[in-house]
């Protein structure tokens, strides 16, 4: 695990950025998996200004979301497929056929959960963008998900339904149920970007990189995987024990090395 901790999140966004866009231009036909919430919002938008200036372009490539809201209408702007939509495919030239999510309008949605997860490994996510919850959840495993666990129907804990009421009207209207990506699922992909930046974070951070590895933080499973990169900012970072190490770290990162 890389823990990068850079002075300020517009620094994480860019080395977000960085990482997806290299991705993107030196792999063939990429697949990358995009996360919602707010904490990737930074990355999207450098990313949509590097195509805009630079031409980077997302024609060749495919997408893939981490989960979806059971229960709220075809289309609606808080579904997670609407969400990524607006936040940035459609200001990329990634085809929208491309873009894939769970049917979580399927009458057999379990079904649909399998398909769903069988699309995400025969595409291969070459790299994922994580953001993590309060309680350590990764897409939306909450605690207890089976560390090995695979695309299915999962129900919010209170802390996440009020986290998330911010983008409804009220808390009665933040759906209960939820389709997410399993961490099996989501450690199949190549690489996986984590992003965390605020005081908030800080917590959930330093259990997922520096606590025992377990299913009451599902996001610590990133632990078994070879290749991840956590970017913080100076405050997410606040409650780690070696962030002196991973600063020091960073700092003497051999040039040729890339993230
Ligand atoms: C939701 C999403 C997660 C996201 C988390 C944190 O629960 N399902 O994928 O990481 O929110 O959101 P934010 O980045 O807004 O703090």
């Amino acid at each position: 695990m890389e823990v990068v901790i850079a002075g300020s999140p517009d620094e994480v966004a860019q080395l977000a950025a960085g990482i997806v866009a290299r991705v993107v231009s030196t792999t063939e036909q990429p697949v990358i998996g995009l996360a919602t919430g707010s904490s990737p919002l930074g990355a999207y938008r450098s990313l949509i200004d590097q195509h805009r200036s630079t031409g980077l372009s997302f024609a060749g490539a495919s997408a893939v979301t981490l989960d979806e809201y059971v229960g709220l209408p075809y289309g609606h702007p808080e579904s997670y497929r609407s969400v990524i939509r607006t936040e940035f495919i459609d200001h990329v030239d990634l085809p929208v056929e491309r873009l894939h999510s769970p049917d979580v309008h399927a009458t057999d949605l379990a079904a649909a959960c399998d398909a769903y997860d069988r699309t995400v490994v025969e595409l291969g996510v070459d790299v994922q963008l994580l953001g993590i919850g309060a309680d350590g959840h990764i897409g939306f495993n909450e605690p207890g998900s089976s560390l090995s666990s695979r695309t299915r129907i999962k129900t919010l804990t209170d802390r996440t339904r009020s986290d998330n009421a911010r983008f409804f009207d009220s808390i009665g209207d933040v759906p209960r149920h939820v389709v997410t990506q399993g961490l099996g699922t989501i450690t199949a992909a190549a690489h996986l970007v984590m992003i965390a930046t605020g005081s908030g974070k800080a917590t959930p951070i330093a259990a997922m990189v520096e606590g025992p590895v377990g299913a009451s933080c599902p996001a610590s499973v990133l632990q078994f995987h070879r290749h991840v990169t956590v970017l913080l900012d100076d405050d997410a970072a606040g409650e780690l024990r070696h962030g002196d190490y991973y600063r020091e770290t960073y700092r003497h990162k051999p040039p040729w090395q890339h993230l």
